[in-house]
């Protein structure tokens, strides 16, 4: 299995001495389990069984007129906030992380049965930092390149 995900990586070296590889999944139909969600707030009565029905309804609706760009383009946003909300509890127990997108999609649907429901959005590689071999930084973006203030 680890062989063939490395394979599927582009025999990328990290994937063969991680101490895990996380493959993060984004969830297309993640919007049907909306009831789900929020059966706790019908649960705690913030929400009446009528408030509940109306929320489910605009939930789907809104998924499905947006159809499969949007599910797509949601499944991607979710999936990369947990990423980075994995990678920072990982730093936090003292774990390194590498979010990584060399792979072939399709490699990986085959070797783990990945259905279209899933969309494979990261690889994260995970383990200890080498120190001795870490080089200085290159250039790090300053700050007023990628935001604006308006
Ligand atoms: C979306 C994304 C995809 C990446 N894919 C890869 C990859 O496939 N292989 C790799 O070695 N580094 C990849 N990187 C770069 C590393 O994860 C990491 O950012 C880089 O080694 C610099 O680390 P630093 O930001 O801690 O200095 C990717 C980074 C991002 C943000």
């Amino acid at each position: 299995m680890k062989l063939g995900v490395k394979k599927a990586a582009y025999n990328q070296y990290k994937v063969g001495t991680a101490s895990a590889v996380i493959i993060v999944l984004g969830d297309k139909k993640a919007y049907q389990d909306a009831g789900k969600i929020y059966e706790g707030l019908l649960a705690l009565g913030i929400l009446s069984k009528q408030e509940y029905d109306q929320e489910i309804q605009d939930v789907v609706s809104l998924y499905e007129q947006r159809r499969e760009v949007f599910q797509r383009d949601e499944a991607i946003r979710n999936a990369s906030l947990s990423a980075m909300l994995f990678m920072l509890a990982a730093k936090s127990k003292g774990w390194d992380t590498c979010p990584m997108i060399g792979f072939d999609p399709e490699q990986l649907r085959q070797l783990l049965s990945i259905s279209d429901q899933y969309e494979p959005v990261l690889m994260i590689t995970l383990g200890k930092e080498k120190e001795q071999s870490r080089k200085p930084r290159g250039y790090r973006k300053p700050v007023d390149e990628f935001v604006t203030y308006v």
